[in-house]
């Protein structure tokens, strides 16, 4: 028989994953439920096949070259923003993460920040809870209409895409803007339109992000791009943090540049400007994107077989880096 691979493991994924890796592979994982320090990682890649890690893990060149027996870096995340990519690149390493399976789930949680924002639902949630609701009133904490509305998508790649198709059931006008245009019958049949950034910005009244965080999309909204924004519209963020630049982000949402938004992400995890944990204007999600039973299921077993088929020699199914296959 041949002996099964050894993996590191840097935190508890569902029982479905844990079974699937106890049943074939040698595990070794971090048991306790916190993030693992760089030098953790470092003394649990020793000896090791292959690492499974999540986007709360940096992992840098130091780290491969703790261990240069390493044969994959399999990270729990469809973003790989936590991982530096070229030098894995560099050193024949391949990196895999977990697409398409969190699509519809992350559209899921896009969209109820999009509706909590617009219907001030946490808001009305805190009035209720601090006993201070008095009762239904005419001007009592009004929205904005989502139905009918413009949403303006940053990005149109599979979750973007799965937001136009909930906006179709909103009967909403539906805009983008990405790094490359829709072919002319893809846009038909997304029912959504191609507009610059800028024009994306003025015509919105929901913004929502969906792209990857590169060197390009860092700040990508900043003081500049929010005034150009409707003082009526919300901004919606289940991408990355540092795709919108917080300060910014925090200015206008206390001077009434825009009227809301909807986050799920923030620049420098856990933390938060301290603001938002003050403004009404914001609902602020802890990272929920994927976070259902389901989901992180399919997660997790896709992170674990990618792992696997690289620790066993087989190209995984879900590269970031197919070039060093080549
Ligand atoms: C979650 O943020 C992910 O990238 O999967």
């Amino acid at each position: 028989m041949t002996e099964k691979p050894k993996i590191f493991l840097t935190r508890e994924l569902p029982p479905e994953t844990m079974s699937l890796l106890h049943d074939q592979c040698e595990l070794t994982m971090n048991r306790e439920d916190r993030v693992l320090e760089k030098s953790e990682i470092i003394a649990g890649i020793q000896g090791v096949d292959g690492l499974l890690c999540l986007l709360t893990d940096t992992i840098d060149a130091d780290i491969m070259d703790a261990n240069p027996d390493l044969k994959v870096i399999a990270n729990f995340a469809v973003g790989f923003n936590n991982i530096d990519v070229a030098a894995a690149t560099e050193r024949k390493l391949p990196v895999t993460n977990t697409p398409g399976v969190l699509t519809e789930t992350t559209a899921d949680m896009a969209w109820a920040l999009l509706m909590d924002a617009a219907r001030r639902v946490s808001e009305g949630d805190r009035l209720v809870r601090t006993k201070s609701w008095n009762g239904w009133g005419p001007l009592q904490l009004l929205g904005a209409d989502v139905s009918g509305g413009t949403l303006g998508l940053v990005g149109m790649g599979r979750i973007a895409r799965a937001m136009a198709k909930r906006a179709i059931g909103f009967d909403m006008r539906i805009l983008y803007w990405n790094r490359t245009r829709l072919e002319t019958a893809d846009e038909r049949i997304m029912g959504a339109e191609f507009v610059e950034l800028d024009e994306l910005l003025t015509l919105s009244d929901f913004l929502s992000l969906h792209v990857a965080l590169t060197p390009e999309t860092k700040h990508l909204i900043g003081a500049t791009e929010l005034a150009k924004m409707k003082s009526t519209a919300i901004l919606v963020n289940t991408a990355r943090g540092p795709v919108v630049d917080e300060q910014a982000l925090v200015a206008a949402l206390q001077t009434g540049t825009i009227a809301g938004a909807g986050l799920d992400v923030y620049e420098h995890e856990p933390a938060l400007a301290p603001e938002l944990y003050e403004l009404e204007n914001v609902v602020v999600a802890p990272h929920l994107g994927s976070a259902t039973i389901g989901t992180r299921t399919k997660m997790g077993n896709m992170a674990a077989n990618n792992c696997l088929s690289a620790c066993r020699g087989t190209r995984p199914a879900n590269l970031v880096n197919p070039e060093i296959y080549v």
